[in-house]
């Protein structure tokens, strides 16, 4: 069995009802240990997990809530993800496109905005070739101090290195699940080796990396979720997201129960004990299946919001599930009701760009 002795650099008596948790929190334990804590369900030793996790935060990286504005530029997919909505075969979603210029006001105006951080993302949609994309990114650069992360899907080297080489500051690919079996059922078409070869490739190119998995997949145990958990330690993940699924009638897995909420809290605990300089996504997702998910995400170690800038008309369609939050809402209301919740917690909303500590060495 795997044991992990990273000496990760907090200490602490967060709990002495639970042993494996001391264990995470003196840097020594085992995949057990974690897929133990996965399985908790008394509240009170989930409240320690999550005070643990508080600690941690609090510690590496203080009270500040990174704010990402998400613009959703195009719901095209090429993929065939057995769980999500913009997958190729749902001929039922009507498509769109973002122009480039739409795309760069659209920046323009989180900017405006006051956010520091702005995330494209999309299905796989090849008709943004590697020059329109580096296009878009030497514009936005160009706009005025801001972060800019690219969460596109698979592609060359060529292209992540363009667009490195064009100012795009991070790159977010979900592993999904870091188990090779499991992946390749879910994902028709596609190849875990190239899921790999993705997150290597912009680690060399040298993006700050953002990697994640989807909590509640079909056949998932715990021993995977802790499992993965490990993966994205080994990837020194700079960022990571995680969301329950929620099931999406027009694909394949319609009929498999939503993931747990709960479980993804722990999750987001545990990474932030594994990778306590991290910034971790209060998911959308989590927002969507329970009204305060996001202000309990914020409390299980949680550090980043991604509200949605994608312009109004569009929002609806970026249904990768179904009865997504802020699909009526303007860019305006949705930074306004984030202050208000992040304030309601006693944390506030970060005044940097949030970069990972290393790029700052
Ligand atoms: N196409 C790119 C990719 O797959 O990396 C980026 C966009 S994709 C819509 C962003 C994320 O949505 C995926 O990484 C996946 O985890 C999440 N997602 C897709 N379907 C979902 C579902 N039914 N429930 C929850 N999250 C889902
Ligand atoms: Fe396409 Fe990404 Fe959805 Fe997969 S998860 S179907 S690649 S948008
Ligand atoms: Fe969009 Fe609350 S974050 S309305």
């Amino acid at each position: 069995m795997r044991t992990v002795c990273s000496g990760v650099p907090v200490s602490g008596n967060a709990s002495d009802v639970l042993a494996p948790l001391q264990r995470i929190l003196d840097g020594c334990y085992t995949v057990d240990d974690l897929e133990l804590l996965l399985g908790i369900t008394d509240p009170q030793q989930e409240a320690a997990l999550f005070e643990a996790a508080s600690r941690v935060r609090e510690a590496a990286m203080g009270p500040g809530v990174h704010l990402r504005a998400l613009i959703e530029f195009s719901n095209y997919c090429s993929g065939g993800c057995q769980y999500c909505g913009l997958r190729a075969k749902n001929s039922d979603l009507p498509r769109y496109r973002m122009e480039p210029d739409e795309i760069v006001e659209a920046a323009a105006k989180a900017l405006q905005l006051g956010y520091k951080t702005v995330v494209l993302q999309s299905g796989e949609d090849h008709w943004f070739i590697r020059e329109i994309v580096s296009d878009i990114v030497r514009r936005i650069k160009a706009l005025g101090d801001i972060a800019l992360t690219l969460c596109l899907g698979e592609r060359p080297r060529e292209d992540y290195a363009a667009w490195k080489e064009a100012g795009a500051d991070r790159y977010l690919v979900r592993i999904e699940t870091s188990n090779r079996e499991l992946y390749q059922r879910l994902h028709p078409g596609m190849s875990f080796d190239n899921r790999l070869r993705c997150l290597r490739d912009l680690r060399e190119l040298g993006f700050q990396v953002g990697s994640g998995v989807l909590v509640g997949l079909p056949d998932q145990t715990n021993r995977m979720l802790a499992e993965d958990l490990l993966f994205l330690l080994d990837l020194k993940a700079d960022m990571v997201g995680m969301g329950p699924f929620i099931p999406h009638e027009q694909t394949p897995l319609a009929e498999v129960p939503q993931g747990s909420v709960d479980k993804v809290l722990r999750m987001m605990a545990l990474v932030r004990l594994l990778l306590p300089q991290c910034y971790v996504v209060s998911t959308t997702a989590l927002g969507t299946l329970d009204p305060q998910g996001r202000e309990r995400g914020l409390q299980a170690g949680g550090n980043v919001m991604m509200p949605n800038c994608t312009p109004r008309q569009y929002r609806a369609m970026y249904e990768i599930y179904p009865n997504k939050i802020c699909v009526d809402e303007e860019p305006e209301q949705c930074r306004g009701c984030l202050t208000g919740r992040i304030q309601s917690l006693g944390r506030e909303i970060a005044e940097d760009q949030g970069n990972a500590p290393w790029t700052e060495q």
